[in-house]
């Protein structure tokens, strides 16, 4: 009997083993510290599927390490903390790429043509230059597209003209007062027509067509089933079939002159697709990149910038004197008599830094993005400051913004608190903070190019409300709770576990007024 019992255990030793030897891939001494898992082989990854980005900080947390190493199946990952180390990432992003992930993304969640992947593919160590490729072209474009300036002006003056059209409709509405709605799924709703409107034309938006609008959101939804891409009809059928029907609507909009109503951005896309003869069906599949990087992260910001604002009676009093001074600069009009004012919300928000402050620090403790990374060359990262560490080819590096934006070194000891004041240009004098360690936008050649649009689109949403609008809980005697988050693999800004049903109302002491909001460079606010 003893011996049977330890033939067994010698048989799960032997199996370990060659388990170990051949899921497990050796680590050179230069190698960033292991970090082992306690169920073998497999224990990172449950991780992983678990808590989502998230197990990133846990492991950091409790690591310390700036650098480390996850054993998973067949592969390694690392994981960078430092904002030392995350710049020396950035600086080498051609060989520790964003690249291949795009590839993945246009394969496993556009389903891409094998054409148009083999074109997202081609020079992805980018030796032949920036513009020598599809990929490279078209993200140019984006950026050049979003820069300050006129292209981005105009995206703002609709988003402004659509999403105020929807937020009218609740304050001015019948059920104005009484209106009681979901805060994050009412902002979805306008931000996601809004926000697309901007790109495509408020008049052959697809997502006007509300089928439009809920199928992409069924994609956003099983996002991790359908990059299996095992039977999507089978395992994601929602998102699958939503998918199609994305796919159809797009290829749609093409083919009825969409393009002529789009904005320079999509335009400006269109015309790198069509210089490396990408087909226009392939075209519509991209476009569910462009509305997956276009809302995924700005709508539930957007949800928790409102949560933030209108949660703290202090810093909301403080955000509408600040905007008030600007708008009306000899007082509000006291006035039962119905009056329009114009706001012009570039120059409030021009006028008024704690705006953008605030709303970078909501950014702050609301994202956790991957930083997702993949090493194209054996490389080594140097700290600046006497410690290298090698990363090895094929491996893949992720640079998690939450241990970085928890980080007192960085920070300092108010790293944990929320303080709408830190990102104020007379704080930086003070503590500069470096560009490695604000990481909501990513960084390196990967930094999204959709930043400035995005930050607009939040402070101008916030200003609008803030002027217009009263916003209560309906639970908890009106007193707020933040939401927890939930943790993704696949956005940088979390959303929230359950949604807080509130009621939106007019101010009453403004409520003769009617509203214009405007985005113009150079004019006035005027009351008229
Ligand atoms: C609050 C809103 C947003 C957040 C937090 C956000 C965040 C990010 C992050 C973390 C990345 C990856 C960067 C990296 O890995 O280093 C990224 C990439 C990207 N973002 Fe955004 N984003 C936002 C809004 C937008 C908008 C409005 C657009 C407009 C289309 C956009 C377009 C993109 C694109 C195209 C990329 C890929 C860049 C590349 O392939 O090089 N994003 N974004």
């Amino acid at each position: 009997m003893a011996s049977l019992l330890l033939l067994a255990i010698g048989g799960v030793v032997i199996v370990f083993y060659l388990l170990s030897r051949f899921l497990t891939l050796p680590l050179d001494p230069q190698e960033p510290p292991l970090v082992r898992s306690k169920i073998p082989f497999i224990g990172h990854v449950i991780g992983l599927l678990r808590h989502g980005t998230k197990y990133y900080s846990d492991v950091a947390n409790e690591c310390k390490h700036p650098i480390f190493t996850l054993s998973v199946p067949r592969g390694k990952m690392y994981i960078v903390t430092s904002p030392a180390l995350i710049a020396a990432c950035d600086r080498r992003s051609k060989v520790v790429s964003f690249a291949p992930y795009v590839v993945e993304f246009g394969k496993r969640i556009l389903a891409g043509s094998a054409h148009s992947v083999r074109l997202l593919s081609e020079d992805l160590l980018e030796e032949k230059g920036p513009h020598a490729s599809l990929r490279s072209e078209t993200m140019a474009a984006m950026h050049r597209s979003q820069a300050p300036g006129e292209h981005l002006d105009e995206m703002m003056r609709v988003t402004l003209r659509s999403s105020t059209g929807f937020i009218d409709s609740v304050t001015d509405g019948p059920a104005a007062g009484d209106a009681s709605v979901p805060l994050f799924e009412w902002v979805r709703q306008f931000m996601t027509v809004a926000g697309t409107d901007a790109v495509y034309g408020e008049e052959k938006n697809p997502f006007r067509d509300p089928e439009v609008m809920v199928s992409f959101w069924a994609v956003d939804k099983d996002f991790a089933m359908l990059g299996l891409m095992v039977m999507p009809d089978v395992l994601a059928p929602k998102g699958s079939r939503g998918r199609k029907c994305f796919f159809r609507a797009f290829r749609e909009y093409y083919a009825t002159g969409g393009l002529e109503t789009a904005s320079y951005l999509i335009k400006a896309r269109y015309e790198v697709n069509k210089k490396y003869g990408v087909s226009d069906e392939d075209i519509a599949r991209f476009d569910l990149g462009v509305c997956t990087a276009l809302l995924v992260n700005t709508v539930p910001a957007v949800g928790w910038t409102l949560c933030h604002a209108f949660s703290d009676r202090a810093l909301l009093a403080e955000l509408r004197h600040g905007i008030e001074t600007v708008v009306f600069p000899e007082g509000k009009p006291d006035t039962t008599i119905p009056t329009t004012v114009t706001v012009n919300i570039k120059q409030v928000t021009e006028a008024m830094p704690l705006l953008e402050s605030f709303v970078r620090e909501v950014l702050r403790v609301q994202s956790n993005s991957a930083s997702a990374r993949f090493v194209l060359r054996d490389t080594v990262l140097n700290d600046g400051a006497g410690a290298s560490y090698l990363v090895k080819k094929d491996s893949f590096l992720g640079m998690p913004s939450a241990p970085v934006h928890s980080n007192e070194a960085v920070w300092g000891p108010t790293a944990h608190v929320f303080d709408p004041t830190r990102f104020l240009p007379e704080r930086q004098k003070d503590r500069k903070i470096p560009a490695s360690a604000w990481r909501t936008f990513g960084g390196g050649n990967a930094l999204c190019p959709g930043r400035h649009l995005a930050l607009r689109e939040i402070m101008s949403i916030l200003v609008v409300m803030l002027l217009r609008c009263e916003i209560e809980p309906c639970e908890e005697k009106g007193r707020w709770k933040m939401p927890a988050k939930r943790h993704h693999i696949s956005t940088s800004i979390l959303t929230p576990v359950q949604d807080i049903q509130v009621r939106i109302r007019p101010r009453e002491e403004l409520k003769h007024l009617s509203w214009d909001f405007i985005w113009e460079s150079g004019t006035r606010s005027d009351e008229s």
